[in-house]
């Protein structure tokens, strides 16, 4: 038996028989009600949760599982952390919404924070970060306009191959995966992907009417595809030489994920506008925001742009409050450390199925080898042991715990990684 599990600290035992029984009862009733009731757009792993706790998930069997995926940096800082709760609770009291109509004396503060943390000029409050991404884009093709003399409406976007910028339609017209393009069409013109890691193509890539470079530092959703390095100082120096914007979406990488504030200090290059989303929210509210330039930021003139719930008190206290802690418990250091010594731990698991392990602080994709296994098949072994994480794209598995999470409990998920791997070798040499 395992230390944490001789402590309590690992997956728990479902209680005694009619206890465990009712609890089953709940566990399939919500499954049932969610198939029947809700539109079919995820595949969510078979557990029902019902409690956070730190870096813990408690189903509703009474089981307890590790968080290696962190709500895909949403909950980086963890599951309902004290002090960002009495944020949201003290707050909530107070004053919670009242929509950009007025002023109110939450927002400014987050503001000033945002630009003083990313050395840019304005920051622009919004909900998703889908929603901050839009308005990225929107203000690089009104800037293409308005300050580069650009025709109006012939404003272009280049993106890079395998990202996830979100799921609007515009965004989506970004998108290099053919399933989420799927059926949605017809997507808004002037949008241009190029390859990933390749300084050569955006630089053949960018046009007379070109408005923006759009790139997430680490590509997450494509399988934490880390560049190498220099490759964003290569991008900044070929954008500013052609005068385009470079967008760095931190949605995921930001905020100490990848063990630097921010994703593209890695390469020591500084953006005109970043995106940032997620852990902004401290695990508990969407709060994302677009930060940038005063050159760009200028051309929105009252009622360009907004959203009834964007800068609401209730989410500028929280976003503080997370910041606060992100500070305070020096959790940019933290991913930075504990994550090389992960990395350095996962890259030393001798397994036949993996064929790659790479990342950047806490972010961290294992890749399996498609011919042998799918990453589905890993994550399913994980969580029969009490660890909660995910796939993307088929072969990848992702482990981006809550950047405060106990490194005893990183020493406990490492076992059961390496004894997940060794069930699932097992069961691929008993196929075949
Ligand atoms: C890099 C990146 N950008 C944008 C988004 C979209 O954020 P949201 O789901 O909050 O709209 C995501 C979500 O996964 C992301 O990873």
């Amino acid at each position: 038996m395992t230390t944490l599990a001789r402590t309590g600290l690992g997956p728990g035992h479902p209680p005694v028989a009619s206890a465990a029984d009712a609890a089953g009862r709940a566990a399939a009733d919500s499954v049932r009600r969610e198939r029947a009731y809700g539109a079919r757009n995820y595949d969510p792993l078979p557990v029902v949760i019902t409690r956070g706790d730190g870096s813990w998930l408690t189903d509703v069997d009474g089981r307890r599982y590790l968080d290696l995926m962190s709500a895909y940096s949403a909950v980086s800082f963890g599951h309902s952390h004290p002090r960002i709760v009495a944020a949201l609770t003290e707050q909530a009291h107070r004053l919670a919404v009242t929509s950009r109509a007025y002023f109110n004396d939450r927002l400014p503060l987050l503001l000033e924070r945002l630009v003083a943390l990313t050395g840019l000029d304005r920051a622009l409050p919004v909900n998703t970060g889908l929603e901050a991404v839009e308005t990225a884009i929107k203000a690089s093709r009104k800037w293409a306009h308005k300050v580069k003399g650009v025709p109006d409406g012939q404003a272009g976007i280049i993106a890079c191959r395998g990202n996830f910028h979100g799921r609007s339609i515009a965004i989506t017209g970004l998108s290099t995966e053919a399933q989420y393009r799927d059926g949605f069409g017809p997507y808004p013109p002037g949008l241009t992907t190029i390859p990933f890691d390749d300084p050569a193509a955006l630089d053949a890539a960018i046009g007379p009417h070109t408005a923006a470079f759009l790139v997430e530092p680490v590509q997450g959703e494509a399988g934490i595809v880390v560049p190498h390095d220099g490759y964003l100082a290569r991008c900044a120096e070929i954008c500013r030489r052609h005068r385009v914007l470079m967008i760095c979406d931190e949605v995921q990488t930001g905020l100490g994920r990848t063990g630097r504030l921010f994703g593209w200090q890695h390469d020591g290059a500084m953006p005109d506008g970043v995106i940032l989303g997620k852990a902004l929210g401290g695990g508990l509210l969407p709060v994302s925001a677009f930060v940038a330039t005063d050159d760009v930021m200028q051309v929105f003139t009252p009622g360009d742009h907004g959203s009834t719930f964007g800068g609401n008190p209730l989410g500028a206290a929280v976003a503080l409050a997370a910041l606060d802690v992100l500070e305070d418990e020096r959790l940019v250091a933290r991913s930075r450390e504990l994550g090389l010594w992960l990395l350095d731990e996962l890259k030393g698991i001798e397994s036949p199925l993996v064929v790659d392990v790479r990342g950047r602080g806490l972010f961290i994709g294992i890749e399996v080898d498609a011919a042998k296994a799918t990453a589905r098949e890993v994550v399913h072994r994980l969580l029969a042991r009490g660890i909660l994480t995910k796939d993307t794209h088929g072969t990848v598995v992702r482990i981006a715990p809550p950047l405060n999470v106990p490194r005893e409990a990183l020493v406990w998920a490492i076992g059961e990684i390496r004894a997940a791997l060794e069930d699932l070798e097992q069961g691929v040499l008993r196929v075949a």
